[in-house]
């Protein structure tokens, strides 16, 4: 069954309905019907001086816009650290969007790619960046043409300088997304992430003070001064808030992209934007941030799902990637196929992640999983990983050795200690 935990971006293709498979039939909102319906009006209300950054500042907080990659960090601090270094600062948007499972950006992009370019724009604008790069996944070779396209409208309409924004492509690595391994590759290096301190926003591309945003994260900027913080975040649920975009596969009648409440449930997830669970099957466990943000049972389908949220369950919700498994999923062969895909994307430059991805694969590929040895080995990836590949990669199976004992059993896998 792994093809549909491993459902990459092009692999769900068939079920984020967006009505178009081939790369040539994206139909995309060109540059004067994003302005007639107002677009770029923010943008030129910064640049004019009608809009201060501060004003807007203040709404992001209010709003409590936060990082959409996946990691939460509050988008008005992280522009009040860059703005606090330095200049020549730099911005730079992460479009690699490889967490297995997650495929929300693409939906964006592909709708309004305008939407996102003034978000992008008016972030440059708030930290006086030099350029704006945009860092998009190679796996999405139509997006591409997009965005050039529309970054070509924005340069002909003199809405920005001749290659003020620079588009540039990934090469198919995961760790590529991990924010100083994305600029080590902007500037033509291998994709090895950077020990932080510094954080990008001190020292970032070409060592300069970089904003590093998500793209969904910029994309919301434009509607949230339009229509209010306040619009933004009663859209939560159970004391959360803000909306997301929930990327989900697996079981689940109807897959996709949902835009439900920050703090929604599994549960509540599933019955009111999934259509239910797929005829014939039973729920057992979802992975609530893709490959990372481990595996939580069905008895836990009740708690909100939210940055913050799950940590004390051992999971995190990351870029709201949820993953539904039931009744028929092999869980040895969902744990072996999430390490094999950390191995092979592990960048190799430290030990722990390189040689610990490897042996843990080895070891849960035994009929026999013996507990003081994953734990052990777990330990000493998250502790003495550099990234946050090797620091998750043992998530989903310290969540199958916590919650799915039972299963595990029955599926016939022993397990010692
Ligand atoms: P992090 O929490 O370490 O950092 C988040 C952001 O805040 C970074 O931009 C970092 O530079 C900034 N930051 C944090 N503390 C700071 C400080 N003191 N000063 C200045 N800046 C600071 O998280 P990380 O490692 O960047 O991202 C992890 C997340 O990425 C996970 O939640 C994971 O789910 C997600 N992820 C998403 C993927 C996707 O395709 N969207 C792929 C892989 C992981
Ligand atoms: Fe590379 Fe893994 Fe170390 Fe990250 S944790 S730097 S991916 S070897």
């Amino acid at each position: 069954h792994h093809h549909l935990l491993f459902a990459t971006t092009e692999g769900v293709e068939a079920v984020v309905d967006t009505g178009h498979f081939h790369p040539e039939a994206i139909v995309w909102q060109h540059l004067a019907d994003y302005r007639a319906e107002g677009g770029y009006r923010l943008l030129a209300d910064c640049r004019g001086g009608g809009v201060t950054v501060e004003a807007l500042m203040e709404t992001l907080e209010r709003s409590n816009l936060r990082g959409l990659g996946g990691a939460g960090f509050p988008t008005f601090k992280k522009w009040t650290f860059v703005r606090q270094e330095p200049g020549p600062r730099y911005c730079a948007i992460n479009a690699d969007e490889g967490e297995p499972g997650t495929f929300k950006d693409r939906v964006y992009l592909e709708r309004s790619p305008h939407r996102f370019l003034e978000g992008a724009l008016v972030s440059a604008w708030a930290v006086e960046a030099e350029a704006l790069y945009i860092y998009l996944r190679d796996e999405y070779p139509g997006l591409h043409r997009v965005l050039h396209e529309a970054i070509g409208e924005l340069e002909a309409a003199g809405l920005v300088p001749q290659g003020y924004v620079v588009l540039r492509r990934g090469a198919g690595a995961y760790i590529c997304g991990e924010e100083s391994a994305m600029i080590e590759s902007l500037e033509g290096k291998p994709g090895k992430p950077r020990n932080r301190p510094p954080y990008v926003a001190q020292k970032g591309l070409f060592d300069r003070p970089t904003l590093v945003n998500n793209v969904e994260t910029v994309y919301w900027i434009p509607e949230v001064w339009e229509k209010g913080a306040e619009w933004f975040a009663e859209q939560g649920r159970h004391g959360r808030k803000g909306p997301r975009s929930f990327s989900v596969s697996g079981r689940v009648k109807r897959p996709g992209v949902h835009l439900a409440p920050a703090g929604i449930t599994l549960e509540e997830l599933i019955d009111e934007y999934c259509g239910g669970m797929a005829e014939g099957h039973r729920l057992a466990g979802y992975l609530p941030g893709g490959a990372s943000g481990g595996i939580l049972p069905a008895s836990k389908a009740d708690i909100p799902l939210d940055f913050d949220t799950l940590q004390e369950h051992g999971g995190f919700i990351g870029s709201a990637a949820v993953i539904v498994l039931s009744d028929q999923d092999d869980l040895k062969a969902v744990a072996t196929n999430l390490l094999a895909f950390f191995a092979d994307e592990s960048c190799g430059q430290c030990t722990p992640c390189r040689v610990g991805t490897e042996k843990m694969l080895t070891l849960l590929e035994r009929d026999e999983w013996r507990v003081d040895e994953l734990e052990r080995l777990a330990q000493v990836m998250m502790d003495a990983s550099i990234c946050g590949l090797g620091q998750a990669a043992p998530n989903p199976v310290l969540g199958l050795l916590k919650d799915f004992r039972g299963e595990l059993a029955s599926q016939n896998v022993i397990i010692k200690g």
